[in-house]
């Protein structure tokens, strides 16, 4: 395990209980975002970096009984919670890095990642096996249900222009890591950044 893992393992780890509970309102704006990536019942969905797996309900929904639906995430206390809240019925939770994930390349249509680019350490190298495990012409969503400024206010700190998703980094991050960003929103109560695999 890496410095980088441990560090986010002990973030994370110390958050893992109560995290839903800091959050209560959020389920109709991941329900939202779910929606933006147009999903179809049978699709191959994974969660990167699920946490405590608030996104797998709507995911489950979009693809039905007949769809998969993989949850992954580095922090096995997020994984527990998931669990304890019985989202582990909705979809199979993983513990891996999404930057090695255990998967066949092509074999996804979506993946979702709420909260994730934030916190990695190498996003190009992250973003780029995402894009290995899914389908070319198939669907990325960034997603945060707190807009950048936003955050940074509540954060206390002061939203820099190096900002890793501020639209002119994350637009050529995500072209030189196998995506076309096809869509940015950065409002108060919604950041998305939508992206299709290119060939
Ligand atoms: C801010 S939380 C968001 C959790 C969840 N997506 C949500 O929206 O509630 C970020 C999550 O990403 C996970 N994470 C960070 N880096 C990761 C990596 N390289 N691989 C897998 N999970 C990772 C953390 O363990 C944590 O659970």
């Amino acid at each position: 395990m890496s410095d980088d893992h441990t560090h986010v393992q002990e973030f994370f780890t110390a958050r893992a209980a109560d995290w839903d509970s800091r959050f209560p309102d959020d389920g109709p704006a991941y329900a939202a975002a779910v929606a933006a990536l147009g999903l179809r019942a049978g699709d191959r969905v994974l969660d990167a970096g699920c946490g405590t797996g608030r996104a797998l309900p709507p995911l489950r929904a979009a693809v039905g009984a007949s769809g998969t639906v993989i949850g992954a995430d580095l922090t096995p206390a997020m994984l527990h919670a998931a669990a304890r809240a019985g989202r582990d019925g909705d979809g199979l939770l993983l513990l891996a890095d999404v930057a090695a994930l255990p998967l066949r390349a092509e074999v996804l249509d979506a993946v979702f990642a709420a909260g994730l680019v934030a916190h990695l350490p190498r996003p190009a190298d992250t973003l780029r096996e995402l894009a290995r495990v899914v389908r070319p012409g198939r669907v990325l969503a960034l997603f945060h249900p707190v807009g950048r400024a936003a955050l940074a206010a509540r954060q206390g700190r002061r939203l820099t222009d190096d900002d890793l998703r501020a639209e002119p980094s994350l637009r050529p991050l995500l072209a030189a890591s196998g995506w076309r960003m096809t869509s940015y929103t950065d409002e108060d109560t919604r950041f998305l950044a939508l992206a299709v695999r290119t060939r």
